[in-house]
C-alpha cells in the first residue's frame, strides 16, 4: 500500500517537474504588486539540511518572496512546493515589546506551542528552546524589560519551540548589536548542524554568517535570483566597498 502511494506520489511530484528531496522547490515564480514587478521569473531549491540566505538591496522583495512561501501572498505565476508542514517563521520586527508587557519570556516562548499538552512536557520544550537561544536563566524575566537582542532571541525560541523543520527569518539580526547577532549567527549554525533544520534567512549581515551559511540567494533589482557561495559573495561585496572608497 506504501509502495503504490509513494510510487504515486512521486509521479506527480515529477510530473510538475518538483524535485523530491527539496524542502523548497520555487519554479517560474512572478509577482507584481498591481502593476509593480517585484519578483521576475525566480527558480531555485532549498534541499534538506541546507542553510541558504537571501541577500538583496532594500525594496528588492526579500520579504515578498518569503510570505509567497509561507502562502500570506499569491504569486502573479510559477509554482512553489514546500515538502514540510512543520515550518516556523520569525517575521522582519517592527517595533520591540512595550517595558509592561504582561508576560515572561517563557510565556512568550509557550505562544509557539500549539495543541494541548501536559504542563510538564510544555515546562520541558519552553526550556529546550530557550536553552538552544543561550536565554534559560532570563526565562522568568517580564520580556519588556529585556534588550533588543535579548527579545529576539526569545523569538527565535518562540519560533523553534515545536521542534520545525524548515525555519524562515527575515532579518532576525537587524537592529541587534554585533556581539548578540554575531551569538544568534552561531546559535542558528549550531541548529542547523546539530538538528539538521533547514534554514532559509534574509539577512544584511553577510559577514557573521558566512561560515555557517551553505549558499547565499542573491536578488537582483531587475527582480531575478542569482545563487552565489557565502565567499564569492563576500568577495564581491567587499571590492565593491573598496571601489567605492577610492
Ligand atoms: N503591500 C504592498 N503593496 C505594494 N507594494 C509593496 C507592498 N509591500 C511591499 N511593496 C513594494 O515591493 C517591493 C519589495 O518589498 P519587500 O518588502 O519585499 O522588499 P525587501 O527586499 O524585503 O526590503 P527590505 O530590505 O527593506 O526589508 C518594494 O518596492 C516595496 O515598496
Ligand atoms: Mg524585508
Amino acid at each position: 500500500m506504501l509502495f503504490v502511494f509513494l510510487s504515486f506520489y512521486l509521479f506527480i511530484n515529477t510530473k510538475k517537474g518538483v524535485d523530491f528531496i527539496s524542502v523548497i522547490s520555487v519554479t517560474n515564480l512572478s509577482f507584481q504588486y498591481g502593476s509593480k514587478n517585484v519578483l521576475n521569473d525566480v527558480n531555485f531549491c532549498v534541499d534538506t539540511g541546507e542553510f541558504v540566505c537571501i541577500a538583496g538591496v532594500n525594496g528588492s522583495g526579500k520579504s515578498t518572496l518569503l510570505k509567497i512561501l509561507l502562502k500570506l501572498l499569491k504569486p502573479s505565476a510559477g509554482q512553489i512546493a514546500i515538502n514540510t508542514d512543520n515550518i516556523a517563521y520569525l517575521a522582519q520586527r517592527a517595533t520591540m515589546f512595550n517595558p509592561n508587557f504582561p508576560a515572561t519570556a517563557a510565556e512568550i516562548v509557550g505562544l509557539g506551542i500549539l495543541g494541548k499538552e501536559s504542563y510538564k512536557l510544555r515546562k520541558q520544550r519552553i526550556n529546550k528552546a530557550l536553552s538552544q537561544m543561550d536565554m534559560l536563566n532570563f526565562r522568568n524575566k517580564p520580556i519588556g524589560n529585556l534588550s533588543g537582542g535579548q527579545q529576539q532571541r526569545v523569538l527565535l525560541a518562540k519560533a523553534l519551540v515545536r521542534n520545525p523543520q524548515l525555519i524562515i527569518l527575515d532579518e532576525p539580526t537587524v537592529g541587534i548589536d554585533t556581539t548578540a547577532a554575531t551569538q544568534i549567527c552561531c546559535l542558528l549554525g549550531d541548529l542547523n548542524k546539530n538538528e539538521n533544520a533547514t534554514l532559509l534567512m534574509v539577512t544584511h549581515d553577510i559577514p557573521l554568517i558566512l561560515h555557517h551559511a551553505d549558499r547565499i540567494l542573491q536578488l537582483n533589482p531587475d527582480g531575478k535570483i542569482s545563487a552565489k557561495s557565502p565567499k564569492d559573495f563576500y568577495q564581491e561585496i567587499s571590492q565593491q566597498k573598496h571601489a567605492k572608497h577610492h
